[in-house]
């Protein structure tokens, strides 16, 4: 054990040595999974009902749609993994830490508001909490940004699997960012920390554990949060949140903002989860109000915009209509445009208008196929996300099929037709041109497989 790690919170919290030990052990003990429903898709109780076919139990947390994830007394760990499970590829639901999830659920207050708000994630991928943002203000659009372009592609995986339809993705830094000044209705700050959680990982992680490591990632969590409170509106409330425990990167970073920008923000909840007594990581979750405008002082490096999305042309719109008639798909609520060769769908918005003025957006949920001047090639998200009522549908009718399906294994039909809604149990899983050899075969992207 590290002993700096240790000395420091006997320190600072745990003075007594039973007390001390009791947290230290916790560290490497394993948590219960949990899950997270989303909602925008499915029910809990019908979750709970397709899940518990497949030998899982879910049993309540203190967050209404996350659960404890148990598994029956039969249950076959090789036949049914839970991140290999269609519910899990159709987005139905997050394998989420529970003390993870409280950011987005300590922010709107464990409900689900439908209130059309302009929200930020300021710190988004992998995008557990920009998938959950969705969840939770379904009706709200929520720009995700990530200052590792890195980082996006798994943003971008998430954001697609889970189907969240009102999620911008841009790509700046926080000089950036604090430059929008009062824009926001909400925004969440999830903090980049020293992770002393990796400690659940391994007690030797910690061994890399040190005050000047903490302290220099302090003062960038002190810089974001206060750019991240310079675009928030007054009067309208933001979460800041780390996976760390240390207070100097929790309590000493919010006590520094208001220090330097006095009365600016009163603090509404904070919470601390510990694991040996929340059995969660250890978490740290803070809600404040912003009470007036701060003065920002803009730093002299300013990001130029990436290159954005883009309208689609006359002759590829041509050819995105053909596609139109073919399918019958309807996109008349949604706006077209078009981020390289792909063909990306977007809820149509006001507030997306204004925001494009001042942000260049690089994906925009829904990416709906590909595109050149002479042909268009539909996603699959297309066919999962659109009823396209005048294709045809193959119908996967057993779970013998399905589990054929979901390994990769080839599919043979008997009437080779061209494009095809792949159906399971009433839900179209993918859509697919099944060729001249009449086979279908499972094209899901193998990084949504969670062992
Ligand atoms: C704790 S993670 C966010 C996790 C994410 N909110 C989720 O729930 O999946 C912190 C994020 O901060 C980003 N980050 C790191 N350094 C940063 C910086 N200098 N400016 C802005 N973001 C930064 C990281 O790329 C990372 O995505």
């Amino acid at each position: 054990m590290n002993t700096k790690f240790s000395e420091y919170f006997r320190e600072n919290f745990f003075p007594d040595e039973s007390d001390l030990n009791v947290f230290l052990n916790s560290l490497s003990k394993n948590l219960t999974k949990t899950l997270r429903v989303n909602t925008n898709k499915i029910s809990v109780p019908d979750l709970k009902k397709r899940l518990e076919k497949q030998n899982y139990i879910l049993k309540p947390t203190f967050q209404p749609n996350v659960f404890y994830v148990d598994r029956t007394a039969d249950f076959d760990e090789y036949e049914r993994r839970l991140g290999f499970t269609l519910e899990h590829l159709l987005g139905y639901f997050y394998i989420q830490e529970l003390g993870a999830s409280s950011s987005v659920h300590y922010l709107s207050e464990g409900k689900i508001d439908k209130s059309e708000y302009l929200i930020l994630d300021m710190a988004s991928s992998p995008g557990w909490k920009t998938t959950q943002l969705s969840e939770h203000y379904p009706n709200s659009f929520i720009v995700a940004n990530e200052f590792d372009r890195n980082r996006t592609a798994q943003l971008i995986c998430n954001v697609e699997r889970m189907g969240s339809d009102n999620i911008w993705i841009c790509n700046y830094n926080w000089q950036f960012i604090g430059r929008l000044t009062e824009t926001f209705d909400r925004v969440l700050l999830d903090a980049p920390c020293s992770g002393e959680w990796i400690g659940f990982k391994s007690i030797e992680a910690l061994k890399f554990w040190n005050l000047k490591n903490v302290k220099k990632i302090a003062d960038l969590q002190k810089k974001l949060f206060e750019s991240w409170l310079n675009s928030l509106k007054v009067w309208w409330e933001m979460l800041y949140s780390t996976c760390t425990m240390n207070k100097l990167e929790n309590e000493w970073v919010v006590a520094w903002i208001l220090e330097k920008h006095p009365d600016s923000f009163e603090i509404v909840f904070e919470k601390r989860f510990w694991p040996h007594v929340d059995e969660t990581w250890g978490f740290f979750v803070c809600r404040i109000r912003k009470l007036k405008p701060i003065d920002y002082k803009f730093t002299d490096k300013e990001e130029l915009p990436n290159r954005g999305i883009e309208r689609l042309s006359k002759s590829e719109q041509k050819t995105f209509e053909d596609f139109l008639t073919y399918s019958g798909a309807d996109v008349s609520d949604h706006e077209i445009f078009r981020y390289s060769n792909e063909v990306l769908a977007v809820k149509k918005s006001d507030a997306l208008k204004e925001v494009s003025k001042r942000l260049y957006f690089f994906r925009l949920w829904k990416k709906i196929g590909k595109i050149d001047k002479n042909s268009f090639e539909p996603s699959y998200y297309f066919g999962r996300d659109f009823e396209m009522p005048k294709l045809e549908k193959y119908q996967i009718d057993s779970q013998e099929e399905l589990d054929r399906y979901l390994r990769w294994m080839e599919i043979w039909i008997e009437v080779p037709k061209w494009l095809k809604r792949i159906v399971y149990d009433d839900i179209v899983i993918w859509i697919w041109d099944v060729g001249e050899n009449g086979t279908i075969k499972n094209y899901f992207p193998k990084i949504w497989m969670r062992k």
